[in-house]
């Protein structure tokens, strides 16, 4: 999967795709991300990528006009599945639209700042508009290295443990059971029996029925949807 990532601030993303399963993910070749810096197409020498909002009011908006050069030029290249523009007024990121998002090719994701960009690029170029939640960051970089780490962990081959994403907490529309490892017995707190029984349908139903019980008790509104 191909990831282009349009920002005025790509210094933001330098880190979140250099460390750890991101960047094995890329490293083994599953994984492509190409960073954009929108500044490379301002329209002027003096670097200018936004302006003052028509009508008035405090904050610059993001121009169409950079934003469309870099789109056009990556959509000369290739198909893109899906133009994202992170936004906190964005559809909430869940675990089901991460899944559909991970069957798709090639997305462009854009990185919103100051008071958003021009909405000419949300009507005729933006495909999906993701928040990441319910409150303001200073810009989209953040939330579009969130969305890029849930897609590329559920991407085939990328984590060593082919199950181990299928396990996750949402993935089957409950919370995750809690886990355990050695000791055994730590400062006389001690792991259930259960898991240390040796009967794995045994601990499969446990599982289960513990995943339900925090789902019930942390996020009651996941067993409705
Ligand atoms: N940009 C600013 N706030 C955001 C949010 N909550 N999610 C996605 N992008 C954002």
């Amino acid at each position: 999967m191909r990831f282009d990532i349009i920002s005025c601030q790509p210094d933001l993303l330098d880190s979140p795709f250099s460390h750890s399963i991101l960047k094995r993910a890329q490293q083994k070749g599953l994984v492509e991300i190409h960073i954009h810096d929108l500044r490379k197409f301002a329209i002027n020498k003096h670097g200018q990528i936004d302006d003052y909002a028509f009508g008035g009011g405090a904050g610059m908006v993001m121009m169409i006009e950079p934003i469309d050069k870099c789109i056009s030029e990556l959509q000369a290249e290739r198909k893109y599945d899906a133009i994202i523009y992170m936004t906190p007024d964005g559809q909430t990121l869940n675990q089901r639209i991460v899944n559909q998002f991970s069957l798709m090719e090639n997305v462009i994701i854009l990185c919103g700042h100051y008071k958003g960009v021009d909405e000419r690029v949300r009507q005729h170029y933006v495909t999906h508009e993701i928040s990441i939640g319910d409150y303001v960051l200073s810009g989209g970089e953040l939330g579009a290295a969130v969305l890029a780490d849930a897609i590329i962990r559920i991407i085939p081959g990328v984590l060593n443990d082919e199950s181990s994403a299928l396990t996750d907490s949402f993935q089957d529309g409950l919370l995750a059971p809690p886990v355990y490892t050695r000791p055994a017995e730590y400062k006389g707190m001690k792991v259930p029996d259960i898991l240390m029984s040796g009967d794995t349908p045994k601990i499969e139903q446990w599982r289960f029925e513990q995943a339900i019980e925090r789902t019930k008790l942390r996020r009651p509104d996941l067993l409705n949807e």
